[in-house]
């Protein structure tokens, strides 16, 4: 038999979640969640207005979010998705990156906020706001959900952030582990690393 066919995803009950043999529970509630996400689009909607600004996704983690927060820009924008090299099955970065797919956008001039899932040690931001401001885009803005800032190695500005964790791996709501995990509806952590000093704090948003 082969060993695609293991069962690598297991929903225990509510509070609980099993993949790849490691027990991960709830952190952040889809509820939690929904309600950031209404608060920086929100205040993305007011920072643009009708400059129609292009939501770059980043692939294939931001898609979840994406979605959700494009909801909550109630103004006129539009959406491209770019794809880098990702971890691989490993919960720690190779701190390499390399681009898989570029945006089709013709982005010259365009207002960009790039959407991410989470910024680690920052370097795959450093690598796409590198990439993306050679095609001089009028403006360049992130939003990320989460942002594990004792893990930053790099100096990238981050204007929406929904909330700051501690350097802890997550899964769930578009965020993997190894491909598995993607289609929770909330945001998990280690078992072992439920701690109340490890409790998330919402993120800054840097008004325009
Ligand atoms: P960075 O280049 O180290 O900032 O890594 C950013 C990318 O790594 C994110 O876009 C995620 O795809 C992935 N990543 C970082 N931390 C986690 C995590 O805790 N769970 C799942 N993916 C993660
Ligand atoms: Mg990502």
């Amino acid at each position: 038999m082969s060993g695609s066919h293991e069962a690598v995803f297991l929903v225990h009950d509510d509070q609980t979640v099993t993949i790849r043999g490691e027990r991960f529970r709830k952190y952040l509630t889809a509820e939690t969640l929904a309600q950031r996400t209404r608060e920086l689009g929100q205040q993305i909607a007011a920072d643009y207005g009708d400059e129609k600004p292009i939501l770059i996704g980043v692939l294939n983690g931001a898609f979840i979010f994406l979605a959700d927060l494009m909801r909550e820009i109630q103004i006129d924008c539009e959406v491209d998705f770019l794809k880098l090299s990702s971890y691989g099955a490993s919960k720690i970065t190779s701190g390499k990156v390399t681009e898989l797919k570029a945006v089709d956008a013709d982005i010259t001039g365009r207002h960009l906020i790039v959407v991410e899932d989470i910024v680690d040690t920052g370097l795959s931001m450093q690598f796409l706001i590198e990439r993306l401001s050679k095609e001089n885009p009028a403006s360049i803005r992130v939003a990320t959900l989460l942002h594990k800032a004792e893990a930053t190695r790099v100096d990238v500005p981050l204007d929406y952030v929904g909330f700051r964790i501690r350097n802890l791996f997550v899964v769930g709501y578009g965020l993997d582990y190894g491909q598995v995990g993607r289609n929770l509806a909330d945001i998990y952590i280690l078992e072992d690393q439920m701690d109340p000093g490890n409790a998330p704090e919402k993120g800054p948003i840097t008004p325009r």
